[in-house]
């Protein structure tokens, strides 16, 4: 099978060796390693519950259960024109969001990719950038600027919120890490980046993209007591009882309600429950924020594609797949990407066609055999249904902590694996129910499509 792979690689200088491994051998020592039994499951679950109610208590847990100072849910009837900028994931938008007053939404948006010196320099930079891009989106939509426009800001990283327009930056995740931004307040930077770029905008509401989804879903689904994002990064919001959150300080509460940022994408930083394993290790040692985001690490489209070119990287040392012969591109860092990971899982052609090319014309890999495009494939299911799992493990704790499990509720996700990952969504249900039994059909679980920006229109709207 290997015979080309190995005349080329038989030097006279050099004897290659090479020992093809039982297929079989392979994949179950790496099941071994990646499966999650339904009882691990479990009392992860048990764990995240207790964690979530520990947040809430008082500030300093994992989870950092943020009060969102948004404390009512849409009616459904909200009207107007708000603009929303978008910051968090792989694109950065800018877009208008028309409330219709009968639960329908119009948007208007334009995407921007954010480069990465804008991500990792000085915030002034990062901050001129999205003032440049509010620009041209009212410039090139004809939107008249004479009052100053409400905004509402979506700004998906972990801030310590003080009020709906307030909020001062904890720590970047995601690969952006602008040093200067930490514990300043990021509505105050965005309106000087505005006032520098003379754009008449002015912030109404900052806004978690969890928080959004949920209060975009809400508008037309008044069940909607969960948004979670399963993109770039992971995380999730829900409606909780004012009296349920002993740390809130911010006095009383007219609906007796307050929506929460859990920024789950950190739990378990401790690593007591969650199944890290070596190549989850390995990956995390050489990311930005090292020991941070331990359940965002095995959970999202940043690190899933890094997970599986660390699998590969490590068999393909071994020598137990490619024939040993590694290239450039599988060598260097999220090289191998999670669009990649979904187009294998997508490949059914008997000989895995398209993964071949996936691993010849995207990642160089000279002659990948049947074998060993079985293989990858094999390691991609395993990465992917095992981050399923932990996301339906995130979305069971969380409404078991709401006590939501026998009522019922609608959860809205939205974010690129979610969305477009194969299977992602079955693997979720199938583990909330080995989590949930029979209540598992009480969990209403829909895709929320653009509702972190739709939901800052509609926080403007009510702030
Ligand atoms: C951030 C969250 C955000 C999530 C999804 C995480 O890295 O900390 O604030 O909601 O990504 O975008």
């Amino acid at each position: 099978m290997y015979s080309e792979m190995k005349s080329a690689l038989q030097k006279p200088t050099r004897k290659y060796t090479y020992r093809e491994v039982d297929e079989s051998e392979v994949v179950s020592a790496l099941e071994d390693i990646f499966v999650i039994r339904p009882q691990t499951l479990r009392n992860i679950c048990k764990h995240f519950v207790d964690e979530l109610t520990l947040g809430l208590k008082e500030d300093g847990h994992t989870l950092k259960m943020i009060p969102s100072y948004v404390s009512h849910r849409p009616t459904g009837k909200e009207t107007g024109s708000y603009l929303a900028l978008d910051l968090g994931g792989t694109n950065f938008r800018v877009c208008e969001v028309y409330l219709e007053g009968d639960s329908k939404v119009r948007l208007t948006q334009k995407k921007f990719t954010i480069p990465d010196y804008a991500k990792c320099g000085q915030s002034d930079v990062l901050f001129d950038f999205l003032a440049d891009s509010v620009l041209t989106f009212i410039t090139e939509n004809h939107i008249p600027t004479e009052s100053d426009i409400p905004l509402g800001f979506t700004f998906s990283f972990p801030v310590n919120q003080t009020a709906i327009d307030k909020g001062y930056l904890m720590v970047w995740t995601k690969g952006f890490d602008c040093k200067d931004t930490i514990n300043k307040d990021v509505v105050a930077l965005l309106n000087e980046a505005l006032a520098r770029k003379n754009v008449k905008v002015h912030v109404t509401a900052l806004v978690n993209d969890t928080v959004g989804t949920l209060m975009s879903h809400a508008y037309n689904d008044p069940g909607t007591f969960v948004g979670v994002i399963l993109g770039t990064g992971t995380n999730a919001a829900y409606v909780e009882k004012v009296s349920a959150i002993p740390k809130w300080k911010g006095g009383p509460v007219e609906s007796g309600e307050m929506i929460i940022n859990c920024e789950w994408g950190a739990f378990d930083n401790e690593r007591v429950v969650l199944p890290f394993n070596k190549y989850d290790q390995k990956m995390d040692e050489e990311s930005t924020n090292p020991g941070e985001q331990t359940f965002e690490k095995m959970i999202s489209g940043m690190y899933l594609g890094e997970i599986v070119r660390q699998v590969i990287v490590e068999l393909v040392q071994r020598r137990i797949l490619f024939g040993g012969v590694s290239s450039p591109e599988i060598e260097t860092p999220y090289k191998f990407e999670t669009a990649y990971m979904s187009r294998i899982e997508r490949d059914h052609t008997s000989d895995l066609l398209d993964t071949k090319m996936v691993l010849q014309e995207l990642l160089n890999i000279p002659y990948p055999a049947p074998r060993d495009r079985r293989i990858v494939r094999r390691i991609c299911e395993l990465v992917a249904t095992r981050a399923a799992r932990l996301s339906a493990v995130g979305v069971a704790a969380v409404v078991t902590k709401m006590e939501r499990v026998e009522d019922g509720c609608t959860v809205a996700i939205d974010g690129s694996v979610y969305e477009h990952y194969p299977h992602f969504g079955n693997r979720m249900k199938d583990a909330l129910h080995e989590l949930l039994g029979m209540f598992e059909e009480n969990v209403n679980i829909v895709l929320g499509k653009d509702g972190s920006s739709v939901g800052a229109g509609v926080i403007a709207a009510l702030a």
